[in-house]
């Protein structure tokens, strides 16, 4: 290995300024070694984004969004990590290192081979969508209008149709200078029995287009009754299913959506897009994977998942509300009557219909679909359902949420909410959870003792404490903590940013930008022991309250000895 990819990384990071890759996104105003502007994650009429050239981290104020320069091309390009690394090394002319001549060659020849796939690909594309305007396409046309869609839509989406005869794209591609290889490659062409033929026939054809603009495979609808109703592209080397969403080169475009919405089928992605519905997406024809959770919560918080009505659908939708669980995203669920999938209902109803749908949150969904199939008009059914509902409850970690779902069940099957809590309670999934974190605080840590934590992180990251005056046992907040201890083995603030993400990565930003910091160094570090001092002050006071409670029921023998602990204690917060 020539050179270490994380030394490249820190000679990348030296060599881009954060406020110079960001000024090309957003109107930037310096004020000191901050520079101030309009948040491009939300919406706003007044600065408050800010990025700091000392830290080299970016972090608003408003929608608590930031990072280092990586995360901020990853976030407005809506790009991978290496490709943000790519676009920002091309920006100053170096080289991404490379492991090996071998690997070299071997990359080189791969992506000449995606090339050839990409164009063959778009090559399809192209005709699939100049046929559909000839007479040849009057079916597939016919077939889209009674759809409900009209001839932008077809524009729009990029749809055309495959022709009718065995290799007509083979054909015309190989006439265009597209070679067989490619084509088999690609998927477009199947080989049997040493015979070649196209494996879309008189099909409507979807074109599966990625976030960089790029075809990666198609959808092909039957128009009749052929089987499948839908055929797909097979998994070729640029088309990964897992890793792709229908309509993502749409939603790439889209900002400040707040929410994506998830369907199952193209018809229902393009049926609702048509009508002005943004943010949706559909998996391509195989059950969402983590991979496309993820992508989404990169795109908004939420996922509104809107499968289909009938019982396929729902059961779906259970499976892709806990993938997305794992994910960290927020997720809610389209409910729609009758066993309607989302492109019958909008067709049906229309888009305020739609828009008046509340979505419902995951855990309700979860307790509704648990009653299928129960009769909660027998004692019988109550009690299975409430069994079944306590096993759901028994993930739910926010206790105000919890009571909310507790009282729900108790309705639904008149057992006490006590009873039920026990029935969450006894779980043994609860008790080994409990053992793994064995850090409960009797208490929350009050604001003020957080701000102060994370004023000491800020003072470290602008090296404005001295060594030895704050020890990492100083903080409990764990996220500060981290960040003291990673900066005190020499890791910058931007490298420990990198490792964040979500709820944590907000965290940590709120640390680190906390506020305006003092320049004078005395005056920092009068600020620093201020800090030191409230935090140890309220350290002292919740051992010695701690204390005290145990001295009410402390055996004879024992309160001696906790009498004197107590009178240490509070000796030493004398001196505060
Ligand atoms: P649906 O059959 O629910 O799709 O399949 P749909 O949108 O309602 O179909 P229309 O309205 O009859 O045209 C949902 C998705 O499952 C995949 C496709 O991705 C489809 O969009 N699928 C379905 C297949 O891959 N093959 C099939 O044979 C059927
Ligand atoms: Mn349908």
């Amino acid at each position: 290995m020539a050179v270490q990819f994380s030394e490249f990384l820190a000679d990348l990071n030296a060599r881009v300024h954060l406020e110079d890759v960001v000024g090309e996104y957003v109107h930037l105003k310096q004020k000191g070694h901050r520079y101030w502007g309009l948040c491009p994650f939300h919406r706003e009429k007044s600065p408050s984004f800010s990025v700091d050239a000392e830290s080299q981290l970016y972090y608003c104020f408003g929608c608590h969004k930031g990072g280092n320069l990586f995360q901020f091309v990853m976030e407005m390009e809506r790009m991978e990590f290496i490709d943000a690394v790519k676009m920002l090394a091309e920006r100053v002319g170096m080289e991404l290192p490379e492991r090996s001549g071998y690997e070299r060659d071997r990359q080189r020849t791969d992506t000449a081979q995606r090339e050839k796939i990409y164009e063959a690909n778009r090559a399809a594309a192209m005709d699939f969508h100049r046929r559909i305007w000839t007479s040849e396409g009057a079916k597939a046309r016919d077939y889209l209008y009674r759809r409900g869609l009209n001839d932008s839509d077809i524009k729009h989406f990029g749809l055309g149709v495959s022709a009718g005869g065995w290799c007509d794209l083979l054909d015309t591609l190989q006439k265009e200078g597209h070679d067989r290889e490619t084509l088999v490659k690609a998927g477009l062409v199947v080989e049997k029995n040493g015979k070649y033929f196209d494996m879309f026939r008189d099909r409507v054809m979807f074109p599966i287009i990625s976030a960089q603009g790029r075809v990666l495979g198609f959808g092909g609808r039957a128009m009749g009754d052929a089987q499948p109703k839908y055929l797909n592209t097979q998994e070729t080397v640029v088309f990964n299913k897992r890793l792709n969403l229908y309509c993502l080169n749409l939603l790439k475009k889209e900002r400040n959506i707040g929410r994506t919405i998830l369907v199952e089928g193209y018809m229902d992605a393009v049926s609702l897009r048509k009508s002005g519905v943004e943010g949706v997406v559909a998996t391509l024809g195989t059950a969402l994977t983590t991979e496309q959770a993820d992508l989404m919560r990169r795109f908004a918080p939420e996922v509104w998942v809107s499968y289909d009505g009938d019982s396929a659908g729902q059961k779906a939708t259970l499976r892709a509300l806990d993938i997305l669980e794992e994910q960290n995203a927020r997720a809610r669920v389209i409910l729609y009557p009758d066993g309607m999938d989302p492109d019958d209902f909008i067709k049906s109803r229309g888009i305020e219909a739609f828009n008046a749908i509340k979505p419902m949150d995951a855990y309700e969904f979860r307790l509704l679909r648990a009653a299928d199939g129960l009769d909660l008009s027998t004692q019988d059914g109550r009690t299975q359902y409430a069994l079944t509902a306590c096993e759901i409850l028994k993930r739910v970690k926010n206790p105000v949420e919890l009571e909310n779902y507790v009282t729900i069940v108790s309705g639904r099957t008149d057992f006490d909410k006590e009873i039920l809590y026990r029935q969450i309670g006894t779980s043994p999934v609860t008790q080994v959870k409990d053992k793994k974190s064995p850090r409960i605080r009797a208490e929350k840590t009050p604001p003020q003792i957080l701000q102060a934590q994370r004023r000491l992180v800020a003072l470290r990251a602008a090296k404005l404490l001295p060594d030895g005056l704050v020890d990492p046992n100083d903080f409990d907040d764990e996220i500060c903590r981290a960040l003291f201890e990673g900066m005190c083995e020499g890791r910058t603030p931007g490298e420990l940013v990198g490792e964040t993400d979500g709820e944590k990565r907000e965290a940590a930003l709120a640390a680190l930008q906390y506020e305006q910091l003092p320049e004078d160094r005395e005056i920092a570090l009068e600020l620093a022991e201020e800090c030191l001092g409230s935090i140890r002050k309220y350290r002292l006071e919740a051992q010695i309250d701690a204390l005290k409670q145990r001295l009410k029921t402390a055996p004879d023998g024992e309160r001696g000895q906790l009498m004197k602990q107590l009178n240490g204690l509070l000796a030493e917060l004398d001196r505060f």
